[in-house]
């Protein structure tokens, strides 16, 4: 069996598993990152495509931001649609010029891959964690295997970045956690397309088949999904069908038909909220999805995790570096205070936009608030500053 001894143990080549691992490193702490699948499999992994402003910033700041600036998609505005008419939110007009960035969540894993094989710094694809013990005694003891076989890695801290269904949130006890979720009646068909996105701008439409939404990758690429059943068979979703309906519930007299393009990835996403509470046990820290889930509709996932990658690094910093545990002891109340933040306005993006078709009252609550949401200042205002930059207010 290998044997390594490091100072932070990090399940998980997500966004936040590389990202600290890139903020540890280049301040000299030592640290070996474990992922149980292939490189090619992580970097070809499409889900979210939003970068709120201040994660854009602190990503560049993190000296992985050089791509993101000269490729992605710097978007002022988003369009909220409804009743066959378009309303945009200026976001950067409403939140102090602050504008968000499409670029792909695949992009940034390979940003981040490819910085941390230049820095040489150990990065196992293929392994998978099995164990994580230790966690209230001098060391922590990640047991992994490999294709190689088994690793043994001992540490000071072990950083739980391995998403929902990952082994660190479950190696916290039951007795000390409080595990909050909801599951939401519908899923998400995504598609990507070889068509040139027909806006400029982002599109959340509610329509009474269901929601929408327009989003995009490239000046090439269209990145789009339907609100379907949460037990929708993709194999009954031809391209014909796929296309049909979204021309249906996008469809406004001034835009009655999109691009269409060969569709290249397709797949549903089930739509949950989830929170795990306290984000530490021990020498375990938890950050992104195995913390949290929101459903994508604010477009909160990734920039949660990053950002809770943020007040880890620091707190890990001040720690290793100064003997100062403060940052550590306070790291769960410091992020779940943002996290119950993302988690209401998901929420409520997600219950303003899916219409049900069994809740009469409901929908009327829903054009209500979207209503509300186009014509307030104050409500617009929130919206946009929530969506623009929540994860840094
Ligand atoms: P992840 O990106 O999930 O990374 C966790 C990593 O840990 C993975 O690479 C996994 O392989 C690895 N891992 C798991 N178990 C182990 C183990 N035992 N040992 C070693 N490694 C392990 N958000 C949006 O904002 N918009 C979207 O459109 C959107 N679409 C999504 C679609 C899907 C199918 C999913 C699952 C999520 C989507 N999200 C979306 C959410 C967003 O992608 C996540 O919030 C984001 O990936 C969180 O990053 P993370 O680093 O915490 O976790
Ligand atoms: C995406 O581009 O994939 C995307 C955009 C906005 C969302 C969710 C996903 O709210």
């Amino acid at each position: 069996m290998e044997e390594i001894h490091t100072q932070v143990v990090i399940v998980g080549a997500g966004p936040a598993g590389l990202l600290l691992g890139q903020l540890l490193q280049r301040e000299g702490i030592e640290n070996v990152i474990l992922e149980r699948r292939s490189r090619e499999y992580v970097e070809k992994r499409i889900r979210a495509g939003v970068i709120e402003y201040g994660i854009a910033n602190f990503l560049e700041e993190a000296g992985a931001g050089e791509r993101l600036r000269r490729e992605g998609l710097v978007h002022h505005g988003v369009e909220i649609r409804f009743e066959r008419t378009s309303h945009r939110i200026a976001l950067s007009e409403l939140a102090s010029g602050k504008a968000i960035t499409v670029y792909g969540q695949q992009e940034v894993v390979k940003d981040l891959v490819e910085l941390r094989l230049l820095a040489g710094a150990p990065l196992l694809f293929d392994t998978e964690v099995k164990s994580i013990d230790g966690l209230t005694s001098d060391q922590v003891c990640v047991v992994a295997e490999g294709t190689d076989g088994t690793v043994r890695i001992t540490g000071d801290y072990v950083a739980g970045c391995d998403g929902s269904f990952g082994v660190a949130n479950r190696s916290l006890p039951a007795s000390v956690i409080r595990r909050c979720e909801r599951t939401y009646p519908f899923s998400w068909l995504g598609i990507l397309a070889e068509a040139a996105p027909t806006t400029e701008e982002l599109i959340y439409c509610r329509h009474e088949n269901g929601f929408a939404l327009y989003s995009m990758r490239s000046p090439t690429l269209s990145r789009l999904y339907l609100g379907v059943r949460p037990e929708e068979n993709l194999d009954e979703w031809s391209d014909d069908r796929i296309w049909h309906e979204l021309n249906v519930r996008l469809a406004t007299d001034e835009m009655p038909e999109i691009n269409q393009g060969p569709i290249v990835e397709r797949g549903i996403t089930a739509m949950r909220s989830i929170v795990i509470e306290p984000m530490r046990f021990g020498r375990l820290f938890l950050a992104g999805d195995a913390a949290h889930i929101v459903p994508p509709t604010g477009a909160k996932g990734m920039n949660l995790a990053l950002a809770d990658v943020r007040v880890l690094s620091d707190a890990l910093l001040a720690r290793l570096q100064r003997h100062d545990d403060t940052l550590l002891n306070a790291y769960s109340l410091t992020c779940l205070e943002r996290v119950w933040r993302a988690e209401e306005f998901s929420n409520y993006m997600t219950q303003m936009l899916h219409p049900n078709p069994h809740d009469e009252f409901e929908n009327g609550v829903q054009s209500a608030r979207l209503r509300q949401a186009v014509t307030s200042l104050e409500a617009s205002t929130v919206l946009a500053r929530n969506y623009v930059d929540l994860n840094s207010l």
